[in-house]
């Protein structure tokens, strides 16, 4: 807190309505005020200093006004202030990705604008003149210069030292934002997680103001070695444009993983060409807020999972975009990790005994009615292989630790250009059928995913992100219609729970 901020932001207050500033829709910083204390301080803090009671729990956290950063906007580089439609549309929309909702259901147009004249004045704006991007003129996508953008995005390291050779934000050093915070770059496969929107001519405005508050610098300064013409930065955001991949994306409706089945061997490797035929189901990992010690600041996102199955054995692979190859010991990961460095680890979670009705799905780890199967897998360390383990719980104090050789689980795991694969596979049916889950065709399984960065935060133990419930199901080759009503069915379900599972209320509840 700044001492005398209350007398500070009078004095700018009086300096604002007399000098009738250019706001595009003049704000009345008097009733901003009033919406502000009632709505924004829970994260923001009462003196805009992003103090709020929530901020310790939120990643990246809730934004200091007093230092005048804004992220989004379309100001130039040298420009601190930003245009009041720019932080009109961070209130309005939200930022995707992080904990600052959008308003627009709640508040109207008026209201917005009054909280853009108040949320200004905590780092006394008003006072400046801003100086405009020039946008040239818009080069539109094409193969060509999408290739163009391509080439300048790698060329001397420039995006992918901090976004990686494919863009999924696998930085090759350890970044910090400018209060100190661990901050990643974006995945910039995932379109839909940008702060500030994903069409061309949004990435082109990141690219020539930077990202202020953060090391993503702008690419217009000419005094940077890697400044980059109008044009070029327009090749560049149809580049990046280019990037979004489609099967990384969480479609609500689909909750059910669809195991194809093989008539020969199943695939053995994770990268068998074979896996990219099948269709994936992408979920949301959620942090773990239920046992302790509850956790509130992921790095993973999504996963996404296939299955195949023959008449011997299941295969299911788990693929999901990881910023860190966690391997304790390497000198490499140990530089850009959160100390301790653990190793990063993925779970699959099935019932022992798969229920009869489509019963509602328990949470946690099983309880004495409904105990579990989890299987581990844990990427190894600079001395040691990757590992599986089984783990049967009857809830998170009753675990039996098993050895996965014992029913024939094994696991392959590949980490390329920022994203893990895992493939663990067994046979359908196994000794021991009170300890270990039967799989049969045409069933709905319960399954649910877990999983760890072990480079964020030291991830272990109920650190971790996990999914909620869903099913597995192994098509039978002809297929029949109860199935499809069933699907359907629980598509509409899981519209539901996923809404539940995603409220940002509840993470920082
Ligand atoms: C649940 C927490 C939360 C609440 C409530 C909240 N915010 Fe935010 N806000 C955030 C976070 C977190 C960020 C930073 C996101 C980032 O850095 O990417 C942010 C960023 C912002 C920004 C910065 C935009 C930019 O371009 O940098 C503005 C402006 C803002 N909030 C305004 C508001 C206003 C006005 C309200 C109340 C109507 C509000 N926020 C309520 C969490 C919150
Ligand atoms: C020094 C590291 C660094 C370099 C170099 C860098 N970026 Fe970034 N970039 C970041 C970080 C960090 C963020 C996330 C900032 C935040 O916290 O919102 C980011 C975010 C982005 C975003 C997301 C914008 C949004 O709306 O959310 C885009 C697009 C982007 N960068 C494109 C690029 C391109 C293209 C290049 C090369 C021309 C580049 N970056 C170079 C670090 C970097």
């Amino acid at each position: 807190m700044i001492p005398g901020n209350k007398f500070f932001l009078l004095t700018f207050c009086t300096a604002l309505f007399l000098s009738g500033s250019a706001t595009a829709k003049p704000g009345d910083a008097v009733r901003g005020k009033d919406i502000y204390d009632k709505r924004c301080t829970w994260c923001h803090g009462p003196d805009g200093d992003g103090a709020g009671v929530a901020h310790d729990r939120l990643n990246p956290p809730p934004r200091d006004f007093t230092y005048g950063n804004y992220k989004i906007k379309t100001s130039s580089f040298d420009s601190m202030a930003p245009n009041d439609d720019d932080v009109f549309r961070m209130i309005r929309d939200g930022m995707p990705g992080t904990a600052m909702p959008g308003w627009s259901d709640l508040l109207t147009e008026q209201d917005m604008w009054d909280l853009v004249a108040y949320v200004k004045l905590f780092a006394g704006f008003g006072q400046f003149t801003i100086k405009q991007i020039d946008f040239g003129s818009q080069i539109p996508s094409s193969a060509e210069s999408i290739e163009k953008g391509k080439q300048l995005f790698e060329m001397g390291d420039r995006c992918v030292e901090c976004h990686g050779k494919t863009g999924k934000g696998n930085a090759s050093k350890r970044l910090i934002g400018d209060l100190g915070e661990r901050t990643w770059a974006r995945n910039l496969t995932k379109p839909w997680t940008f702060r500030g929107g994903n069409d061309p001519k949004d990435i082109f405005v990141r690219i020539t103001t930077g990202i202020a508050g953060t090391v993503m610098p702008s690419f217009a300064n000419p005094r940077s070695k890697k400044s980059l013409s109008i044009e070029d930065r327009w090749h560049v955001a149809n580049y990046v444009a280019s990037l979004a991949k489609a099967d990384n994306k969480v479609n609500a409706g689909n909750t059910v993983i669809k195991a194809e089945s093989v008539d020969g061997e199943l695939p053995v490797t994770p990268d068998d060409e074979r896996w990219e035929k099948t269709v994936p189901t992408t979920f949301y990992l959620v942090p773990q807020i239920i046992a302790k010690e509850r956790f509130f600041k992921p790095s993973n996102d999504t996963i996404s999972v296939r299955a195949m199955y023959n008449d011997k054995k299941v295969a299911i692979l788990m693929e999901w975009d990881d910023r860190t190859k966690s391997i304790p010991g390497d000198d490499r990961a140990e530089r850009i990790a959160d100390p301790p460095l653990m190793e990063d680890s993925i779970a699959v979670q099935l019932p022992v005994t798969i229920p009869e009705e489509m019963e509602k799905p328990y949470f946690g780890m099983g309880d004495a009615a409904h105990p579990v199967n989890i299987w581990q897998w844990k990427s190894g360390t600079k001395d040691t292989t990757e590992s599986i383990n089984i783990l049967n719980s009857k809830g998170s104090k009753d675990i039996e630790k098993r050895d996965a050789a014992e029913i024939g689980l094994q696991a392959k795991s590949s980490y390329i250009n920022g994203t893990w694969k895992v493939l663990m596979y067994r046979p359908l049916t196994t000794p021991g059928p009170e300890k270990n889950i039967q799989f049969s065709e045409g069933r709905f399984i319960p399954v649910a995913f877990a999983a760890w960065d072990g480079s964020n935060n030291s991830e272990s133990g109920s650190k971790h992100t996990m999914t909620t419930w869903y099913w597995l199901l192994l098509k039978p080759a002809s297929g029949f219609k109860p199935l499809i009503a069933a699907l359907t069915v629980m598509g509409l379900l899981a519209v539901g729970l996923l809404w539940w599972a995603r409220s940002p209320r509840k993470t920082i509840a």
